[in-house]
């Protein structure tokens, strides 16, 4: 009865884990960089006298970064890799009297000083600049040869309004085309007067901008503006109320505007006004759940050389307004041709005395948002002037999400598209995190695959800014802290074959001739890499010929030995090398029944040393269906006939070494007493590359404390120091033992394994009778407690899936929608239509849906879920089955 308990409460802790595994299947990243690992070094430029560089600007030839910063405009040399210097700093700030007057208007004397908040190349002579100037924005020219501030054309200082924010926390978008600034921001000091303008023409080119008689914009965030030359348009990107839906709440929708370049206003009517204006929404939502409709940041990604610009495409960034979906992203991306084909359809159109919008069918006057309407009569522009707002919405392509990111807030994206191996091409995202990490992401068929992530400031960052230098291949990262390099890859981390394919990098590949991991456009042909499916087996058959690389690593991990002494709880530790592995432990001829051993989440095994648990233990780990040995111990009973825990040297050149371990020509050994933290850089050394994984701290090394009975007494035990660890290798260098340090006195102890041997008997019989009972006991005990766990978490599990089920199956609902459209988990779709509507459709069943919503959707998440434990939806990329 014991027996079928506590195999029922073992399936029930499996099963929990299995489930939480699926579930939480999210895309995390596959390995991590904190700031400083040695695996990716950064460049960072960072100068007491120049704060908040969050303005990024590289000059044509790609060897001069300019930096927005406070009070100062400073260009950066950054023509050398790994390299940023200081060239030139411009200061360029309030004086005193307009830094007193900001004071006087009540602003915090932090906030005051100019952030430059618009940089821009205006032609092959000058640059354009402003900043929020204390509260009252101004403007100016710099010269950029000899890096000054100069006058314009009308010879006086320039007026920054309607060009850059007062509020240096508000954001705006600006661009030049031909010379003149087109921009998007807040007009007014209160900041509730937003404006799309044009600046800087000339001639009969006069400066624009909105018509704000009717409401075109309503209470707008903008995030970033295109040109797209052959359509001669400039698209913003931006966030607004939607009025068009009449919720209570203010609902945020998302939206993409445009002008002509060719546009100089009306003659009568909409003098001096935008003629070419219009908006439309951009949805970002999957069937069945609430839409991402807040956008973060947006990223045109031009076409691929000698393709039309239709084919241009913009990745957006998107959070949610409702606190259901908070701390998630989603990624949409949003093509020209689906943007311009919306633009060119039917108008919304708005009730004057009502205020209120529809759909009517009307006369069409005029095509709203068609250049060339100068010469247009009163009557026409009248109608392009109440027409501005889109009947349909921008689908995202493909009609999905291309990512949704549960855990993860994104504020920022740069997108390059890779050519990997046999030139197949690739979308890679650079995301960067709210609290300050890079996600190098890979979208696929399959779903979005985090290669890494790279940690590029400490504090969480309010105004930051990214950008992607593909010739340069690398990110230059603007915030509060300073600007940071990060190369787009650094191949060389990966050590094996295996690795390297592993890692799904479409910017790496394992080089069988040189046998390095190395940039792939380095590589002449036979690269080995697979960014679908990272199948090692198959790639790396060729390599894996070859003794000195392929699929293990240079060199099988050396067996670590652990002397113990009986009784006592070991611990042995696993080192991580990819977070989406899945770490077991082996013994080379028998399996590790549960009774006596405790595998932990961290990858660590646990068990009481008895007579019957001495010996090898491997740790395993298999990821994507490869498997590789990650560590090698033996356990072994101290030789001390004293007992007295850390006085027993752990010399162990003990005769019965088991030869049993696998992958290695033949098990040698040699001592090498080290202490406890340095036993870490030694195993680097040994194994080629395990040290280079900078992400989890190296492992310490195998813990076992004295007499302990119950497991959890040991949690927190460290090692004492003066504790000796001996390593072998290969037995046949027995003889050559390695000088012993002087560590600790009571270390010592190097030979005279023989005799000890003798007296481990001995010790073992006695202690192996109560030993089994007081195992058993403690096992049903933890066996017990983890029942108790079981039910807890799933109570929790419950509790907290039905508070996110909607987006913790979103990415696989996005994923079905691509993998293969089949709307296997069903009742989840019921919800759709209204969903749609709520956005759609009336405003009354909009509201009434929004709310009804919730429920609805718990029950699709739900269902998607199940859908997903059951297995009937096996796109998730890069979880084991
Ligand atoms: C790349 O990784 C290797 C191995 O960890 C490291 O030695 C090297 O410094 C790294 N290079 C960069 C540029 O991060
Ligand atoms: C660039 O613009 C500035 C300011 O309008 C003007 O003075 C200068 O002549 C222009 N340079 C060229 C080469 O057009
Ligand atoms: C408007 O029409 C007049 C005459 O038809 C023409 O001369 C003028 O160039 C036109 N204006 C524009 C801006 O096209
Ligand atoms: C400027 O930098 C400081 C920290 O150095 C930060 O607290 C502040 O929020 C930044 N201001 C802006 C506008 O980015």
């Amino acid at each position: 009865m014991a027996q079928s308990a506590r195999s029922a409460s073992l399936w029930a802790v499996l099963t929990l884990l299995f489930v939480l595994g699926w579930c939480q299947a999210s895309a995390i990243p596959r390995v991590s960089f904190p700031l400083g690992s040695p695996g990716r070094s950064l460049t960072q430029f960072a100068s007491p006298e120049v704060g908040n560089t969050t303005t990024l600007l590289l000059s044509s030839d790609e060897d001069t970064l300019f930096v927005g910063a406070r009070d100062a405009i400073v260009s950066l040399d950054v023509s050398e890799p790994k390299a940023v210097a200081l060239k030139n700093k411009l200061d360029w700030s309030p004086t005193e009297k307009d830094l007193n007057d900001c004071a006087m208007k009540g602003k915090k004397k932090a906030d005051c000083p100019n952030f430059i908040r618009v940089l821009q190349v205006l032609n092959s002579t000058h640059m354009y600049a402003c900043g929020t100037f204390a509260f009252s924005p101004r403007c100016t020219y710099i010269s950029t040869e000899t890096f000054s501030l100069v006058l314009g054309p009308t010879g006086k200082p320039e007026e920054g309004r309607g060009r850059c924010p007062y509020d240096p926390y508000q954001k705006n978008t600006a661009i030049t085309v031909d010379g003149e600034l087109y921009t998007g921001t807040v007009a007014d000091y209160r900041g509730n007067r937003p404006v799309i303008s044009r600046h800087l023409s000339e001639g009969s080119h006069v400066d624009l901008k909105l018509d704000d008689t009717l409401g075109w914009l309503e209470d707008p965030t903008f995030i970033s503006s295109s040109y797209v030359p052959t359509e001669e348009k400039v698209y913003f990107f931006f966030s607004e109320v939607g009025r068009e839906y009449d919720f209570i709440d203010k609902l945020t929708v998302s939206r993409v505007a445009q002008v002509c370049t060719s546009d100089v206003g009306g003659q009568r009517t909409l003098q001096r006004r935008w003629t070419t204006f219009a908006k439309a929404q951009l949805l970002c939502q999957s069937q069945g759940e609430l839409p991402y409709n807040v956008l973060e940041d947006m990223f045109t990604l031009q076409p691929q050389e000698g393709a039309p610009d239709e084919d241009t495409l913009f990745y957006g960034i998107f959070s949610s307004q409702w606190s259901v979906n908070s701390g998630r992203s989603a990624v949409c991306v949003f093509s020209l041709d689906d943007i311009k084909a919306v633009f060119a359809g039917n108008y919304k159109v708005l009730n004057r005395d009502t205020l209120k919008w529809s759909t009517r069918v009307q006369e069409k006057v005029a095509n709203p948002g068609s250049c060339g309407l100068h010469n247009a009569s009163d009557n026409t522009l009248r109608f392009v002037k109440e027409n501005f707002l889109t009947d349909e919405s921008v689908q995202p392509s493909g009609q999905r999400l291309s990512m949704v990111s549960p855990d993860y807030r994104y504020s920022n994206l740069a997108v390059q598209r890779v050519r990997g191996a046999k030139g197949k091409n690739y979308t890679v995202l650079f995301l960067l995190t709210e609290s300050g990490y890079l996600h190098k992401t890979v979208l696929l068929e399959s779903g979005p695959h985090i290669i890494e992530e790279v940690q590029v400031f400490r504090q969480p960052q309010p105004v930051k800014s990214l950008l992607l230098s593909v010739s340069k291949a690398a990110l230059f990262v603007g915030s509060s802290e300073g600007v940071t390099e990060v190369p787009v890859a650094n191949c060389s981390f990966y050590w094996s074959c295996a690795e390297c394919v592993l890692a799904r990098d479409p910017f790496c590949g394992w080089d069988p001739s040189q046998r390095v991991c190395a940039d792939i456009a380095s590589i002449p042909t036979n690269a080995a890499q697979d960014v679908e499916k990272g199948n090692v087996h198959e790639k790396c058959k060729a390599a894996s010929l070859n003794p000195r690389s392929g699929l293990a690593p240079l060199r099988p991990p050396t067996g670590e030995l652990v002397p113990v002494s009986l009784n006592e709880v070991v611990r042995l530790q696993c080192p991580e090398a990819s977070r989406l592995a899945r770490r077991h432990w082996e013994r080379p001829n028998s399996r590790l029944s549960p009774e006596l051993y405790l595998q932990q989440d961290d990858g660590s095994l646990r068990f009481l040393a008895t007579p019957i648990t001495l010996g090898h233990y491997l740790c395993l780990s298999v990821e994507n269906g490869f498997q590789q040995v990650l560590a090698v111990y033996q356990v072994k009973q101290k030789s001390s006939s004293s007992g007295g825990g850390g006085g027993g040297g752990g010399g162990g050149a003990g005769g019965g070494v088991p030869t049993s371990q696998p992958g290695s020509a033949g098990p040698t050994r040699s001592t090498q007493g080290r202490q406890p933290p340095s036993t870490v850089p030694r195993r680097t050394e040994g194994k080629a590359g395990r040290g280079r994984h900078p992400p989890p701290p190296p492992p310490p090394p195998p813990s076992s404390s004295t007499a302990a009975l119950s497991p959890r007494e040991t949690a927190g035990v460290t090692p004492r120091p003066e504790r000796n660890f001996t390593f072998w290798l290969n037995p046949v260098l027995t003889a050559e033992a390695e000088p012993k340090p002087r560590g600790g006195d009571a270390g010592g102890g190097g030979g005279g394994g023989g005799e000890v041997a003798g007296g481990e008997q001995q010790l073992q019989s006695t202690a192996a009778c109560y030993l089994q009972e007081l195992v058993v006991v403690s096992v049903l005990l933890v066996l017990c407690v983890s029942v108790l766990v079981t039910f807890g978490l799933y109570g929790v599990r419950q509790r907290c899936r039905s508070r996110t089920a909607p987006q913790s199956c979103s990415r696989r609902d996005a994923e079905r929608a691509t993998g293969n459209g089949n709307n296997a988990a069903g009742n989840g779709a019921a919800s759709t239509p209204q969903e749609r509507e709520s956005l759609k459709g009336s405003p009354r069943d909009a509201k009434r849906n929004g709310q009804v919503q919730n429920g609805q959707v718990q029950n699709g998440g739900k269902s998607l879920c199940n859908g997903v434990t059951n297995g009937s939806n096996g796109h998730l990329p890069n979880t084991p089955i």
